[in-house]
């Protein structure tokens, strides 16, 4: 069974995880824990209990980007600085591609992202994938592509609330 668990938390072995992008890889075994510990990043895994290994793992923190025409207020074609919170360093391991974990992955932290909308304030959700076939993936999250950089992809805080209040109305 694939459970969603926080990084401080999960005791379970990361040395075998390789999702085939060795920055992402390296990141996760030798960065992940220390910017935790700074606060910089909250990160997940998706762990199969099962096989005691990390399915899967993602991690968000706050950010600034600037407005783009996609999504700025009547499609106004003026850039300013909004807050943000940025979804990164998401990764997959080869043997679990393909099953939907990326999706279960970004599912959950956009749930927890909803929920720190009702105490702080952010416009919109980013992501920067890593090359098209990330950014295909996140468009079939719902995502959508700011006009100046097709890589960077984004979901304003109101969609985000939207879809979320359909699961948890709370
Ligand atoms: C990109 C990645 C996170 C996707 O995770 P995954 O678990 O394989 O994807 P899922 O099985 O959850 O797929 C979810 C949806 O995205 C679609 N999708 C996944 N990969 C896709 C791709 N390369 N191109 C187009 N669509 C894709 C799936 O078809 C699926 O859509 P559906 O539910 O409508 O059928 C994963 O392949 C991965 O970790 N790759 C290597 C590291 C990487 O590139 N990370 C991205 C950093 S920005």
């Amino acid at each position: 069974m694939i459970v969603i668990r926080d990084l401080d938390r999960a005791l379970v072995r990361r040395s075998t995880f390789w999702s085939g992008e060795p920055g992402l890889d390296l990141w996760f075994r030798e960065q992940a824990s220390q910017q935790e510990r700074r606060h910089n990043v909250r990160a997940v895994l998706a762990v199969d209990d099962d096989a005691g290994r990390v399915a899967g793992s993602c991690s968000a923190r706050a950010c600034e980007t600037v407005a783009d025409a996609a999504f700025s207020r009547g499609g106004s074609a003026e850039r300013y600085r909004v807050p943000a919170v940025l979804i990164a360093r998401l990764a997959v391991d080869v043997d679990y591609q393909g099953r939907g974990i990326g999706r279960l992955l970004v599912a959950d932290a956009l749930e927890r992202i909803a929920r720190v909308s009702r105490t702080l304030g952010f416009e919109v959700v980013v992501v920067h994938a890593l090359h098209e076939a990330a950014a295909r993936f996140y468009l079939a999250c719902g995502f959508r592509r700011f006009r100046d950089q097709p890589l960077s992809l984004f979901l304003t805080t109101r969609d985000l609330r939207a879809t979320v209040a359909e699961v948890d109305p709370g």
